[in-house]
């Protein structure tokens, strides 16, 4: 169990994975104007992300070559595109090269070079609209580490997606705990009752047994650590109900059953799309109409007229459409129609049995509407998130409290439903005995 609450263990995640693998530091819209900047910590380390131009991003470790200081806390703009540090007032430009160090005949006999104090950039790379760091300054090539997920990315338009809400919450647990909360399906019936009829009575009523949607599941687990899981065609977005009824009635079914996440989550599917599937009804669709396919239609060609990008039309795509996919080491992302909620889990710097968790809600947008600027939200209150995640969050220190337990000796992972999990480690074991 020490994996999740050791702090040796911690300590050899920080000096051997964090320390070398390609990590999510920002999206790229928490810096969308030239002279934005936003800090990303890990372990000890912070670093300071700067967008330079319209068209370039930088990494620089957040340190003042005089003497310390960080040169950015939080997030913030570098006025007229200059680096000031508040100590001595020391300055660079946003392309880190020094401008300006006072009595600068003070300094190595006068003999300083603009080189010996210019800022120290860290490896970066903007892919999928994310701005992925690496501590090593010689790192396994991205394009090795993103390959397993490169095709589905750019099938899904991720670069496209924005920002509508990110917020934030410090948990009591293992970052890699509230991660594996959302590796498998295998907890709906038991977390999310309201999402699974038959699997609710299964777990809290009298049923044995049924046709419970998890089990149709498809678990996919690639090289690099990262994984995927979707519901194929059974999924309600495709169409699928378990009885035959009217057109109408379906599509008030599968109105309702969208409105759980979009309420449930406040992401993922959005007001918006629903009010869309509704306007169904006005078509006088045949009994037998596959409402999950006149969707998708209503979807792409409303999306066409705004000129806001969408994901590849393709049966692959579609199919995986309320699926999971997870980038090694600590993002999720949940795709829709154009919308994706993302997670990331970030460890405490110190404590194995605490971390950071963030939900950000996305979507792409109109090709004509400017970028906004992403802030973020502190969540002191559950009632911050909607009721999907909440209970997610609210298993969370309890697993934590179990795992800390001296009669626990080992977990028990299911072959197929929990095997991200199996990849997830066996890929930090990777890194960790390199
Ligand atoms: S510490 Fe930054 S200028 Fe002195
Ligand atoms: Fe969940």
């Amino acid at each position: 169990m020490g994996r999740y609450t050791d702090p040796e263990f911690a300590r050899l995640e920080f000096d051997k994975l964090w320390s070398s693998v390609w990590q999510v530091a920002a999206r790229v819209d928490e810096i969308p104007q030239t002279g934005d900047y936003t800090t990303y910590k890990i372990g000890d380390q912070s670093i300071l992300l700067v967008r330079v131009d319209e068209s370039s991003i930088k990494a620089y470790y957040n340190f003042c070559p005089h003497r310390g200081t960080t040169l950015g806390e939080g997030c913030g703009h570098y006025e007229g595109g200059r680096i000031i540090c508040p100590f001595h007032g020391w300055r660079w430009d946003l392309a880190g090269n020094i401008e300006k160090v006072l009595e600068r005949n003070e300094f190595h006999g006068g003999n300083l070079q603009d080189s010996d104090v210019a800022m120290r950039e860290v490896v970066s790379r903007v892919y999928a609209g994310f701005v992925f760091i690496n501590l090593d300054p010689n790192p396994q090539p991205f394009d090795t580490f993103i390959e397993p997920l490169r095709q589905y990315f750019d099938d899904i338009v991720l670069g496209d997606m924005r920002h509508i809400w990110w917020k934030r919450a410090t948990i009591p647990c293992n970052w890699k705990v509230a991660q594996e909360a959302f590796f498998e399906a295998y907890h709906v019936s038991a977390t999310h009752p309201q999402l699974e009829k038959v699997g609710r009575e299964v777990v809290y009523g009298d049923r044995d047994d049924g046709p419970m949607m998890y089990r149709d599941i498809i678990y996919d687990t690639f090289d690099q650590g990262h994984g995927q899981f979707w519901g194929g065609d059974k999924t309600p977005i495709a169409g699928h109900v378990q009885e035959p009824a009217p057109a109408d009635d379906r599509l008030q079914e599968m109105a309702a059953r969208m409105n759980l996440t979009a309420e449930g989550l406040g992401g993922m599917i959005l007001k918006q799309d629903i009010d869309l599937l509704l306007t169904l009804k006005d078509r006088n669709l045949p009994p037998d109409a596959n409402l999950g396919a006149e969707y998708v239609k209503l979807q792409y060609a409303t999306a066409a007229a705004q000129d806001r990008p969408m994901p590849k039309m393709s049966p692959e795509v579609i199919a995986r459409w309320g699926g999971v996919t997870y980038l090694f080491p600590n993002i999720l992302v949940l795709l829709q129609a154009g919308n994706a909620v993302i997670y990331r889990a970030l460890p405490h710097p110190s404590d194995p049995n605490q971390c950071t968790f963030e939900i950000r809600s996305t979507k792409t947008y109109p090709a004509a509407e400017a970028l906004q600027r992403a802030t973020v939200e502190e969540v002191t209150d559950p009632k911050q998130v909607g009721l999907i995640p909440q209970q997610d969050l609210s298993n969370l220190p309890r697993i934590q409290e179990g795992l800390l337990s001296r009669g626990m000796q080992q977990t028990w992972l299911a072959s197929n439903q929990e095997k991200l999990i199996l990849n997830m480690h066996r890929e930090e074991d990777r890194y960790l005995c390199s």
